[in-house]
């Protein structure tokens, strides 16, 4: 079975081409490189054992696309990661996430139309629940007006898909809502890697463990939360790529309900921003420079996955702890930086 894997040399996608190919499948990766590099290539294969094939692909270009597709008929499934991730950039630059996260989406859907492809995966987000009514969420709560550009083009995409696999004779997707992706493989051959100063928060504080960055910013101790900082769900990013392979076998064995699904991918368990911090003093034995400064603009207060339509429906289990996901995240920081 040959599965693309688009953004695959990407955090997510390049842990998921790991667990695709520990399972046996084939898999040919396209990434225009915007937010990665050529050697997770030679990092994928030194701990599969396996280099999958690679084109460097620019998805915004329709007929590169479409070229892709009439060199490759025998792709039984893909799963598509590529699209640009930061919230604030989005506001900066709202038409660049338009193009990239939603033109290279019907792009990829107008082939899979045109060459009778079946099996789609596609990277969501639990940013499109907003601040929810109640927790934990189930994927019965409502969407909430985005409040972001890039939030909004996983609102979007989700509807494309709905229209389309209303009128489609073979599409199925499933689109994945993950929670807060961390970690990093063990081998720390591979991890999350972004350019500049990291947004999000698990970064941040390995980069200050590391001494890149002075202190961590705890936005805000005044939530209406057991230690008054945020609470999300901080799911270790192998277990986020397994639930990949779950979802492509569902669609694969036609066990799934409808041609159009989605699942949490989460751990169901809620951790404050304090506790992270404190998880992570733990396991790596040493005290992080943090401080406590006003809320960040934006922040939803709450945010963790009801993930029983997962565990029973899909038949995936978050296994890792956010422990070993703080852990796995420093030994990559340790590697990356040489220390
Ligand atoms: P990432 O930036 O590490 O990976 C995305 C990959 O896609 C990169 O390698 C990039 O070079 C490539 N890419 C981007 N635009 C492309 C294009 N036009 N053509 C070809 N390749 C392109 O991001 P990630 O964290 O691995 O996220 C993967 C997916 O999961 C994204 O769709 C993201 O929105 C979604 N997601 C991420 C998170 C998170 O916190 N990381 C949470 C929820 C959803
Ligand atoms: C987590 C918590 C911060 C940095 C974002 C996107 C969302 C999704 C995941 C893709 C919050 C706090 C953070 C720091 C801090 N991505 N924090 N100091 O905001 O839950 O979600 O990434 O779909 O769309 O919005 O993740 O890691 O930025 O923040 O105190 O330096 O850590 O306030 O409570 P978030 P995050």
């Amino acid at each position: 079975m040959k599965i693309l894997v688009t953004g695959g040399l990407g955090y997510i996608g390049s842990h998921t081409v790991v667990a695709l190919q520990n399972s046996g499948y084939d898999v040919v990766v396209v990434d225009n490189l915007s937010n990665s590099s050529i050697d997770v290539l030679d990092r994928i294969e030194s701990i599969s054992g396996t280099r999958p094939q690679y084109q460097e692909l620019e998805l915004r270009d329709k007929s590169a696309v479409t070229s892709f597709f009439e060199k490759h008929k025998d792709i039984n499934g893909i799963i598509h990661f590529a699209a640009s991730k930061a919230v604030g950039e989005s506001l900066e630059n709202p038409l660049l996430y338009y193009e990239n996260n939603l033109n290279t989406l019907v792009y990829l859907l107008q082939e899979c139309e045109k060459h009778k492809l079946a099996n789609f995966i596609f990277s969501s987000s639990c940013t499109v629940y907003g601040e929810p009514d109640s927790l934990p969420i189930t994927e019965a709560a409502p969407v909430k007006n985005a409040t972001s550009p890039y939030g909004n083009t996983k609102q979007i995409a989700e509807e494309i898909l709905v229209d389309l696999c209303r009128v489609s004779e073979t599409l199925n997707s499933i689109a994945l809502r993950y929670f807060n992706p961390i970690g990093a493989h063990k081998s720390a051959e591979i991890g999350e890697l972004p350019k500049g100063a990291p947004q999000n928060l698990v970064p941040f504080i390995t980069q200050t463990a590391a001494g890149i960055r002075e202190q961590l910013s705890v936005f805000g101790d005044d939530y209406d939360t057991e230690d008054g900082s945020c609470i999300r769900d901080y799911i270790h990013v192998v277990d986020l790529a397994n639930a990949h392979v779950v979802a492509l076998e569902r669609l694969l064995n036609k066990k799934n309900k409808s041609n159009y699904e989605v699942f949490n991918i989460g751990t169901g368990r809620g951790s404050s921003v304090l506790e992270v911090v404190h998880a992570f003093e733990k396991v790596t034995d040493q005290k992080l420079n943090y401080k406590i400064v006003d809320r960040r603009p934006g922040d939803v207060v709450s945010v963790y996955a009801d993930t029983n339509k997962a565990n029973n429906e899909l038949g995936w289990k978050s296994e890792k702890t956010m422990e070993d996901a703080l852990e796995s995240a420093w030994e990559w920081e340790k590697k990356v930086r040489g220390i």
